[in-house]
């Protein structure tokens, strides 16, 4: 009996059939879901990378609220287009506190991966004034009222208690000071930055606004977009692999 007529055993016996596609489905599952058991292995720590300070947890949450997502993504793809254009790829490490991610799946504007430190503070309050102010045909749409509105953090405590249990590794005593760390942050020259940055490094405190005397939904914001992309040092990482 040649191969081709065994076959015929599935093709005319459709228990036989159904248990042969049970057999190969299951094959196919085992290959795809085996290597997750593992993944832990695959995500390699990354130093620097550190849970967002309770203001650029709140500006963040703004940028989901807004739906930013739609329009840009925040994933630096291997390749050399991206990477010329962006900066260093992107590391598994440099989302693993987002939840969710804000990967993104269409770019109508550019990534924000590392916008952090690309532009002024003003420059990002023009722009979510009125885009066109300092991008001519730009295509983003207005966000003048995040610098009119208050920033409401009373409930940033509970988003990051939330993220703990997710497994961001906030302690009660992050969670306790949340509300006075959002002032602190959102303050030019405060006594306390120098504590806030111990306990979330290279955090950045500062009126971010340019009006000193609210904290606004723009503070928070521009907050997060300019940590985006600044808590990996790649000199110190490339560096590194090249004594390696
Ligand atoms: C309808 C699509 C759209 C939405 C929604 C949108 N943007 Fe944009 N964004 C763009 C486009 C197009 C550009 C490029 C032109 C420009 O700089 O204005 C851009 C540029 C930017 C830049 C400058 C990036 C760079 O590297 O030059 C930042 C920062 C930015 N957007 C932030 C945001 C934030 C924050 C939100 C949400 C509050 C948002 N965008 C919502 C389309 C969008």
């Amino acid at each position: 009996m040649s191969l081709w007529q065994k076959h015929a055993i599935f093709e005319k016996n459709s228990i036989v059939l159904v248990i042969g596609i049970l057999i190969v489905i299951a094959i196919g599952g085992l290959v795809e879901i085996v290597p997750l058991f593992y993944l832990k292995n695959t995500i390699e720590k990354v130093e620097g990378v550190r849970p967002y300070t309770p203001l650029e947890l709140a500006g963040r949450n703004i940028y989901v609220r807004e739906g930013c997502y739609l329009c840009h993504s925040q994933m630096i793809r291997p390749l050399r287009d991206e990477v010329e254009r962006y900066g260093h790829y992107s590391l598994a490490a440099e989302s693993m506190y987002d939840r969710p991610f804000q990967w993104g799946s269409k770019r109508t504007g550019p990534d924000l991966a590392r916008v952090g430190g690309k532009y002024s503070d003003d420059w990002h309050r023009d722009h979510l004034r009125n885009p066109r102010s300092v991008v001519p045909g730009s295509v983003m749409p207005d966000y003048g009222w995040l610098e009119k509105t208050e920033l409401n953090y009373a409930h940033v405590d509970a988003d990051m208690k939330v993220l703990a249990l997710e497994g961001v590794p906030y302690t009660a005593e992050m969670i306790a000071d949340a509300g006075k760390d959002v002032v602190t942050q959102a303050t030019t020259d405060s006594p306390d930055a120098g504590d806030l940055a111990k306990r979330y490094p290279k955090a950045q405190s500062r009126d971010f606004d340019g009006d000193p005397k609210r904290i606004t939904e723009a503070d928070a914001l521009i907050a997060y977009l300019q940590m985006l992309g600044t808590e990996v040092d790649f000199k110190l990482y490339d560096d590194k692999a090249n004594i390696r």
